[in-house]
């Protein structure tokens, strides 16, 4: 009794430290990776198929989706059926108002150690200009930062329109390798993964949304820049 009274000061001393505690709790901490956008994010199978990939790797219970949102809104059925389902996809909403009005608290909410989004159609469609989505971005990347100095992040080209002409989706897309770049960092890198070139039209179900063959597309750029990522973060 006295001797198991003292092994607990003990273990309650090294509790108060903490040490020992927190690096456990850090090695079993699921990797958490935040697909972030709009309904190109919400309502499509693209992070379904995404999640079969990472499935497929074995990562499947060492990583979680996080976000706000937890719903498959398209039915999506991948191969593993219980895929996690949280997103951070806001259909219709700008990458502006994302960067001034949201990201901040979405991230203090669900911490993540990944973020990857495709965003500024909507900007796009509202006539926002390219400086103006960049500059949102620039915003994004900062809070992402702040919020985890080592946030591993993944910047989609965004898939075409067939609603009109893709002059400024292409005059987004443009900037966007330079913008990466100067962002970049080694303790906070920032990688492209490009849905925009060969992602025909044809992939569009309604003019906006990917099908699933557009998903396809999506996933198999996404993927292998996550898979990277994932890979990096476990072994070290
Ligand atoms: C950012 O740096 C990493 C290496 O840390 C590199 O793999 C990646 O391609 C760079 N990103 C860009 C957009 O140049």
């Amino acid at each position: 009794m006295y001797i198991s009274s003292i092994l607990s000061a003990a273990s309650l001393a090294s509790l108060a430290l903490a040490g020992p505690v927190q690096v456990a709790e850090r090695q079993t901490q699921k990797l958490r990776i935040m697909p972030l956008g709009d309904s190109i994010t919400e309502i499509t199978c693209w992070r379904a198929l995404v999640w079969d990939q990472l499935a497929a790797a074995g990562y499947a219970d060492k990583v979680q989706y996080v976000g706000s949102q937890n719903s498959n809104p398209q039915n999506c059925r991948p191969s593993t059926a219980n895929w996690d389902q949280h997103h951070e996809g806001h259909s219709g909403w700008l990458a502006i108002d994302i960067a001034n009005n949201y990201l901040t608290n979405w991230l203090k909410s669900t911490p993540a150690d990944i973020v990857m989004f495709m965003l500024g159609t909507n900007d796009v469609f509202r006539g926002r200009s390219t400086n103006d989505i960049i500059a949102a971005y620039t915003k994004m990347v900062n809070i992402m930062r702040a919020a985890n100095p080592r946030m591993k992040i993944i910047v989609d080209l965004v898939i075409p329109i067939a609603l009109g002409s893709n002059s400024q989706i292409q005059a987004l897309n443009a900037r966007i390798p330079d913008w990466a770049r100067g962002l970049n960092s080694t303790d906070s890198p920032i990688v492209i993964a490009d849905c925009y070139t060969g992602f025909s039209t044809s992939y569009l179900r309604d003019g906006v949304h990917p099908s699933l063959d557009g998903d396809k597309v999506i996933a198999s750029r996404v993927g292998p820049l996550l898979l990277d990522y994932v890979k990096g973060s476990l072994t070290v």
